[in-house]
C-alpha cells in the first residue's frame, strides 16, 4: 500500500513535493493539449503521481464522451461521517483533508449537499495546498438556503445551487450564487441530468465531498466513476452514516469494485473503481 502523506516520499524535501504537486497540476489543467507529451512527465513514479496521475488519465478519457465524477468521504471505523448532530471536524486526519484539498485543486466542481452546507457553512476553496479554486455547487431541491452562508457571501469562487425545476428560474440568483433548475428523478434531483448540466458549463471533473446522502444517491444512481472512503481509526457508535443503498437479499448483490488502497497517516482510503 503506498503512503501519501504531507511529504510525497517520506524524507524528500517539501520543494521537491512542491514541484511534484505543480507538475501534475500543469497536466491536469493542460490535459487536452499537451496530456501525451506530459505521460511521461517528471512526476511519473512519485507517490503523488501514484494516486492523483491515474485520476487525470481517467478525466482525460471521460472527457472524450462527458464528464468524471468521483466522491470522498471519511469514516469511522463503524461507518459514521459526522455526529447526529452533524459534527465531522475533524473524523480524518491531516493527510486526508490535505488529499482533499487537493481533489478540489483537481476538479473543475465541488459538489456538496444541503446538509452539509447548513451544517458546516464551508467554504470549498483550496487552501492547504497550491492550485486553483474549483466552482462550488450545492443541491437544495427545496430552496432551504437562504442566502447567508459563506458560499453565498465569499466571493472566492464561483457559487451554483441546483434546485428542483418546479422552484427555480433559470437566470435566478441567491447572494453571489446561480441557480440552476434541475428535473426531479428517483433519485430526487438527477445525478446524470447535475452531470450534464455541469459539463455543458465546461465542468467535466466533479468531486463529490459529502455528505453520505448525496454521495449515496450519486452511486444509487449509478452517477459515480470512483468513490475514495477514507476510515479513521476511530469509532462514534452513533452518527450520520456514510453510504447507505437500498436493502439487499444476498451479498451476490452487493458492489465489489476494483480498488486501490493508500495510507494517509493514521488512516486508510480505499478508492472504488465502478468503470473497471
Ligand atoms: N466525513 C466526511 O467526509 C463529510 C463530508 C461532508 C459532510 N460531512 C458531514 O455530513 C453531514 C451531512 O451529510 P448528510 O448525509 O446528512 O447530508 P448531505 O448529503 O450533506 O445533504 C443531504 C441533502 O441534500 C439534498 N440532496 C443531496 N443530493 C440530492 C439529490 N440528488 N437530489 C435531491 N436532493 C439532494 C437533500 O436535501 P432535502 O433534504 O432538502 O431534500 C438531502 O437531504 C454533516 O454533518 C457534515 O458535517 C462529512
Amino acid at each position: 500500500m503506498a503512503e501519501i502523506s504531507n511529504e510525497a516520499i517520506p524524507g524528500e524535501p517539501a520543494a521537491e513535493v512542491d514541484a511534484q504537486w505543480q507538475a501534475l497540476l500543469d497536466r491536469r489543467k493542460n490535459s487536452a493539449a499537451s496530456h501525451a507529451a506530459q505521460a511521461s512527465s517528471p512526476v511519473t513514479g512519485s507517490l503523488l503521481y501514484e494516486l492523483y496521475g491515474p485520476l487525470c488519465n481517467a478525466h482525460h478519457n471521460a472527457r472524450q464522451s462527458g464528464t468524471f465524477a468521483i466522491a470522498h468521504l471519511a469514516q469511522s471505523l463503524d461507518g459514521r461521517i459526522a455526529t447526529l448532530s452533524g459534527i465531522s471536524q475533524w473524523v480524518s486526519g491531516a493527510a486526508d483533508l490535505l488529499h482533499t484539498h487537493r481533489m478540489r485543486a483537481l476538479a473543475d466542481a465541488v459538489l456538496v449537499g444541503l446538509n452539509t452546507v447548513l451544517l458546516d457553512d464551508p467554504q470549498l476553496t483550496v487552501r492547504r495546498c497550491a492550485g486553483p479554486n474549483p466552482v462550488r455547487v450545492a443541491i437544495d431541491p427545496e430552496r432551504r438556503l437562504d442566502g447567508s452562508q459563506r458560499i453565498f457571501r465569499e466571493g472566492a469562487a464561483p457559487t451554483l445551487i441546483l434546485a428542483a425545476a418546479d422552484r427555480a428560474r433559470i437566470g435566478e440568483t441567491l447572494g453571489k450564487a446561480e441557480v440552476i433548475p434541475v428535473p426531479r428523478s428517483a433519485w430526487g434531483l438527477d445525478p446524470h441530468e447535475i452531470r450534464r448540466i455541469l459539463a455543458r458549463r465546461g465542468l467535466t471533473w466533479l468531486f463529490i465531498e459529502g455528505g453520505g446522502i448525496t454521495v449515496s444517491r450519486f452511486l444509487s444512481a449509478g452517477a459515480l466513476d470512483r468513490l475514495q472512503v477514507t476510515v479513521a481509526p476511530l469509532i462514534l457508535g452513533s452518527g450520520r452514516p456514510s453510504i447507505l443503498l437500498p436493502e439487499i437479499a444476498d451479498l451476490t448483490n452487493s458492489l465489489r469494485p476494483r480498488t486501490r488502497r493508500f495510507i494517509l497517516g493514521e488512516d486508510i482510503m480505499v478508492e472504488c473503481d465502478f468503470n473497471d
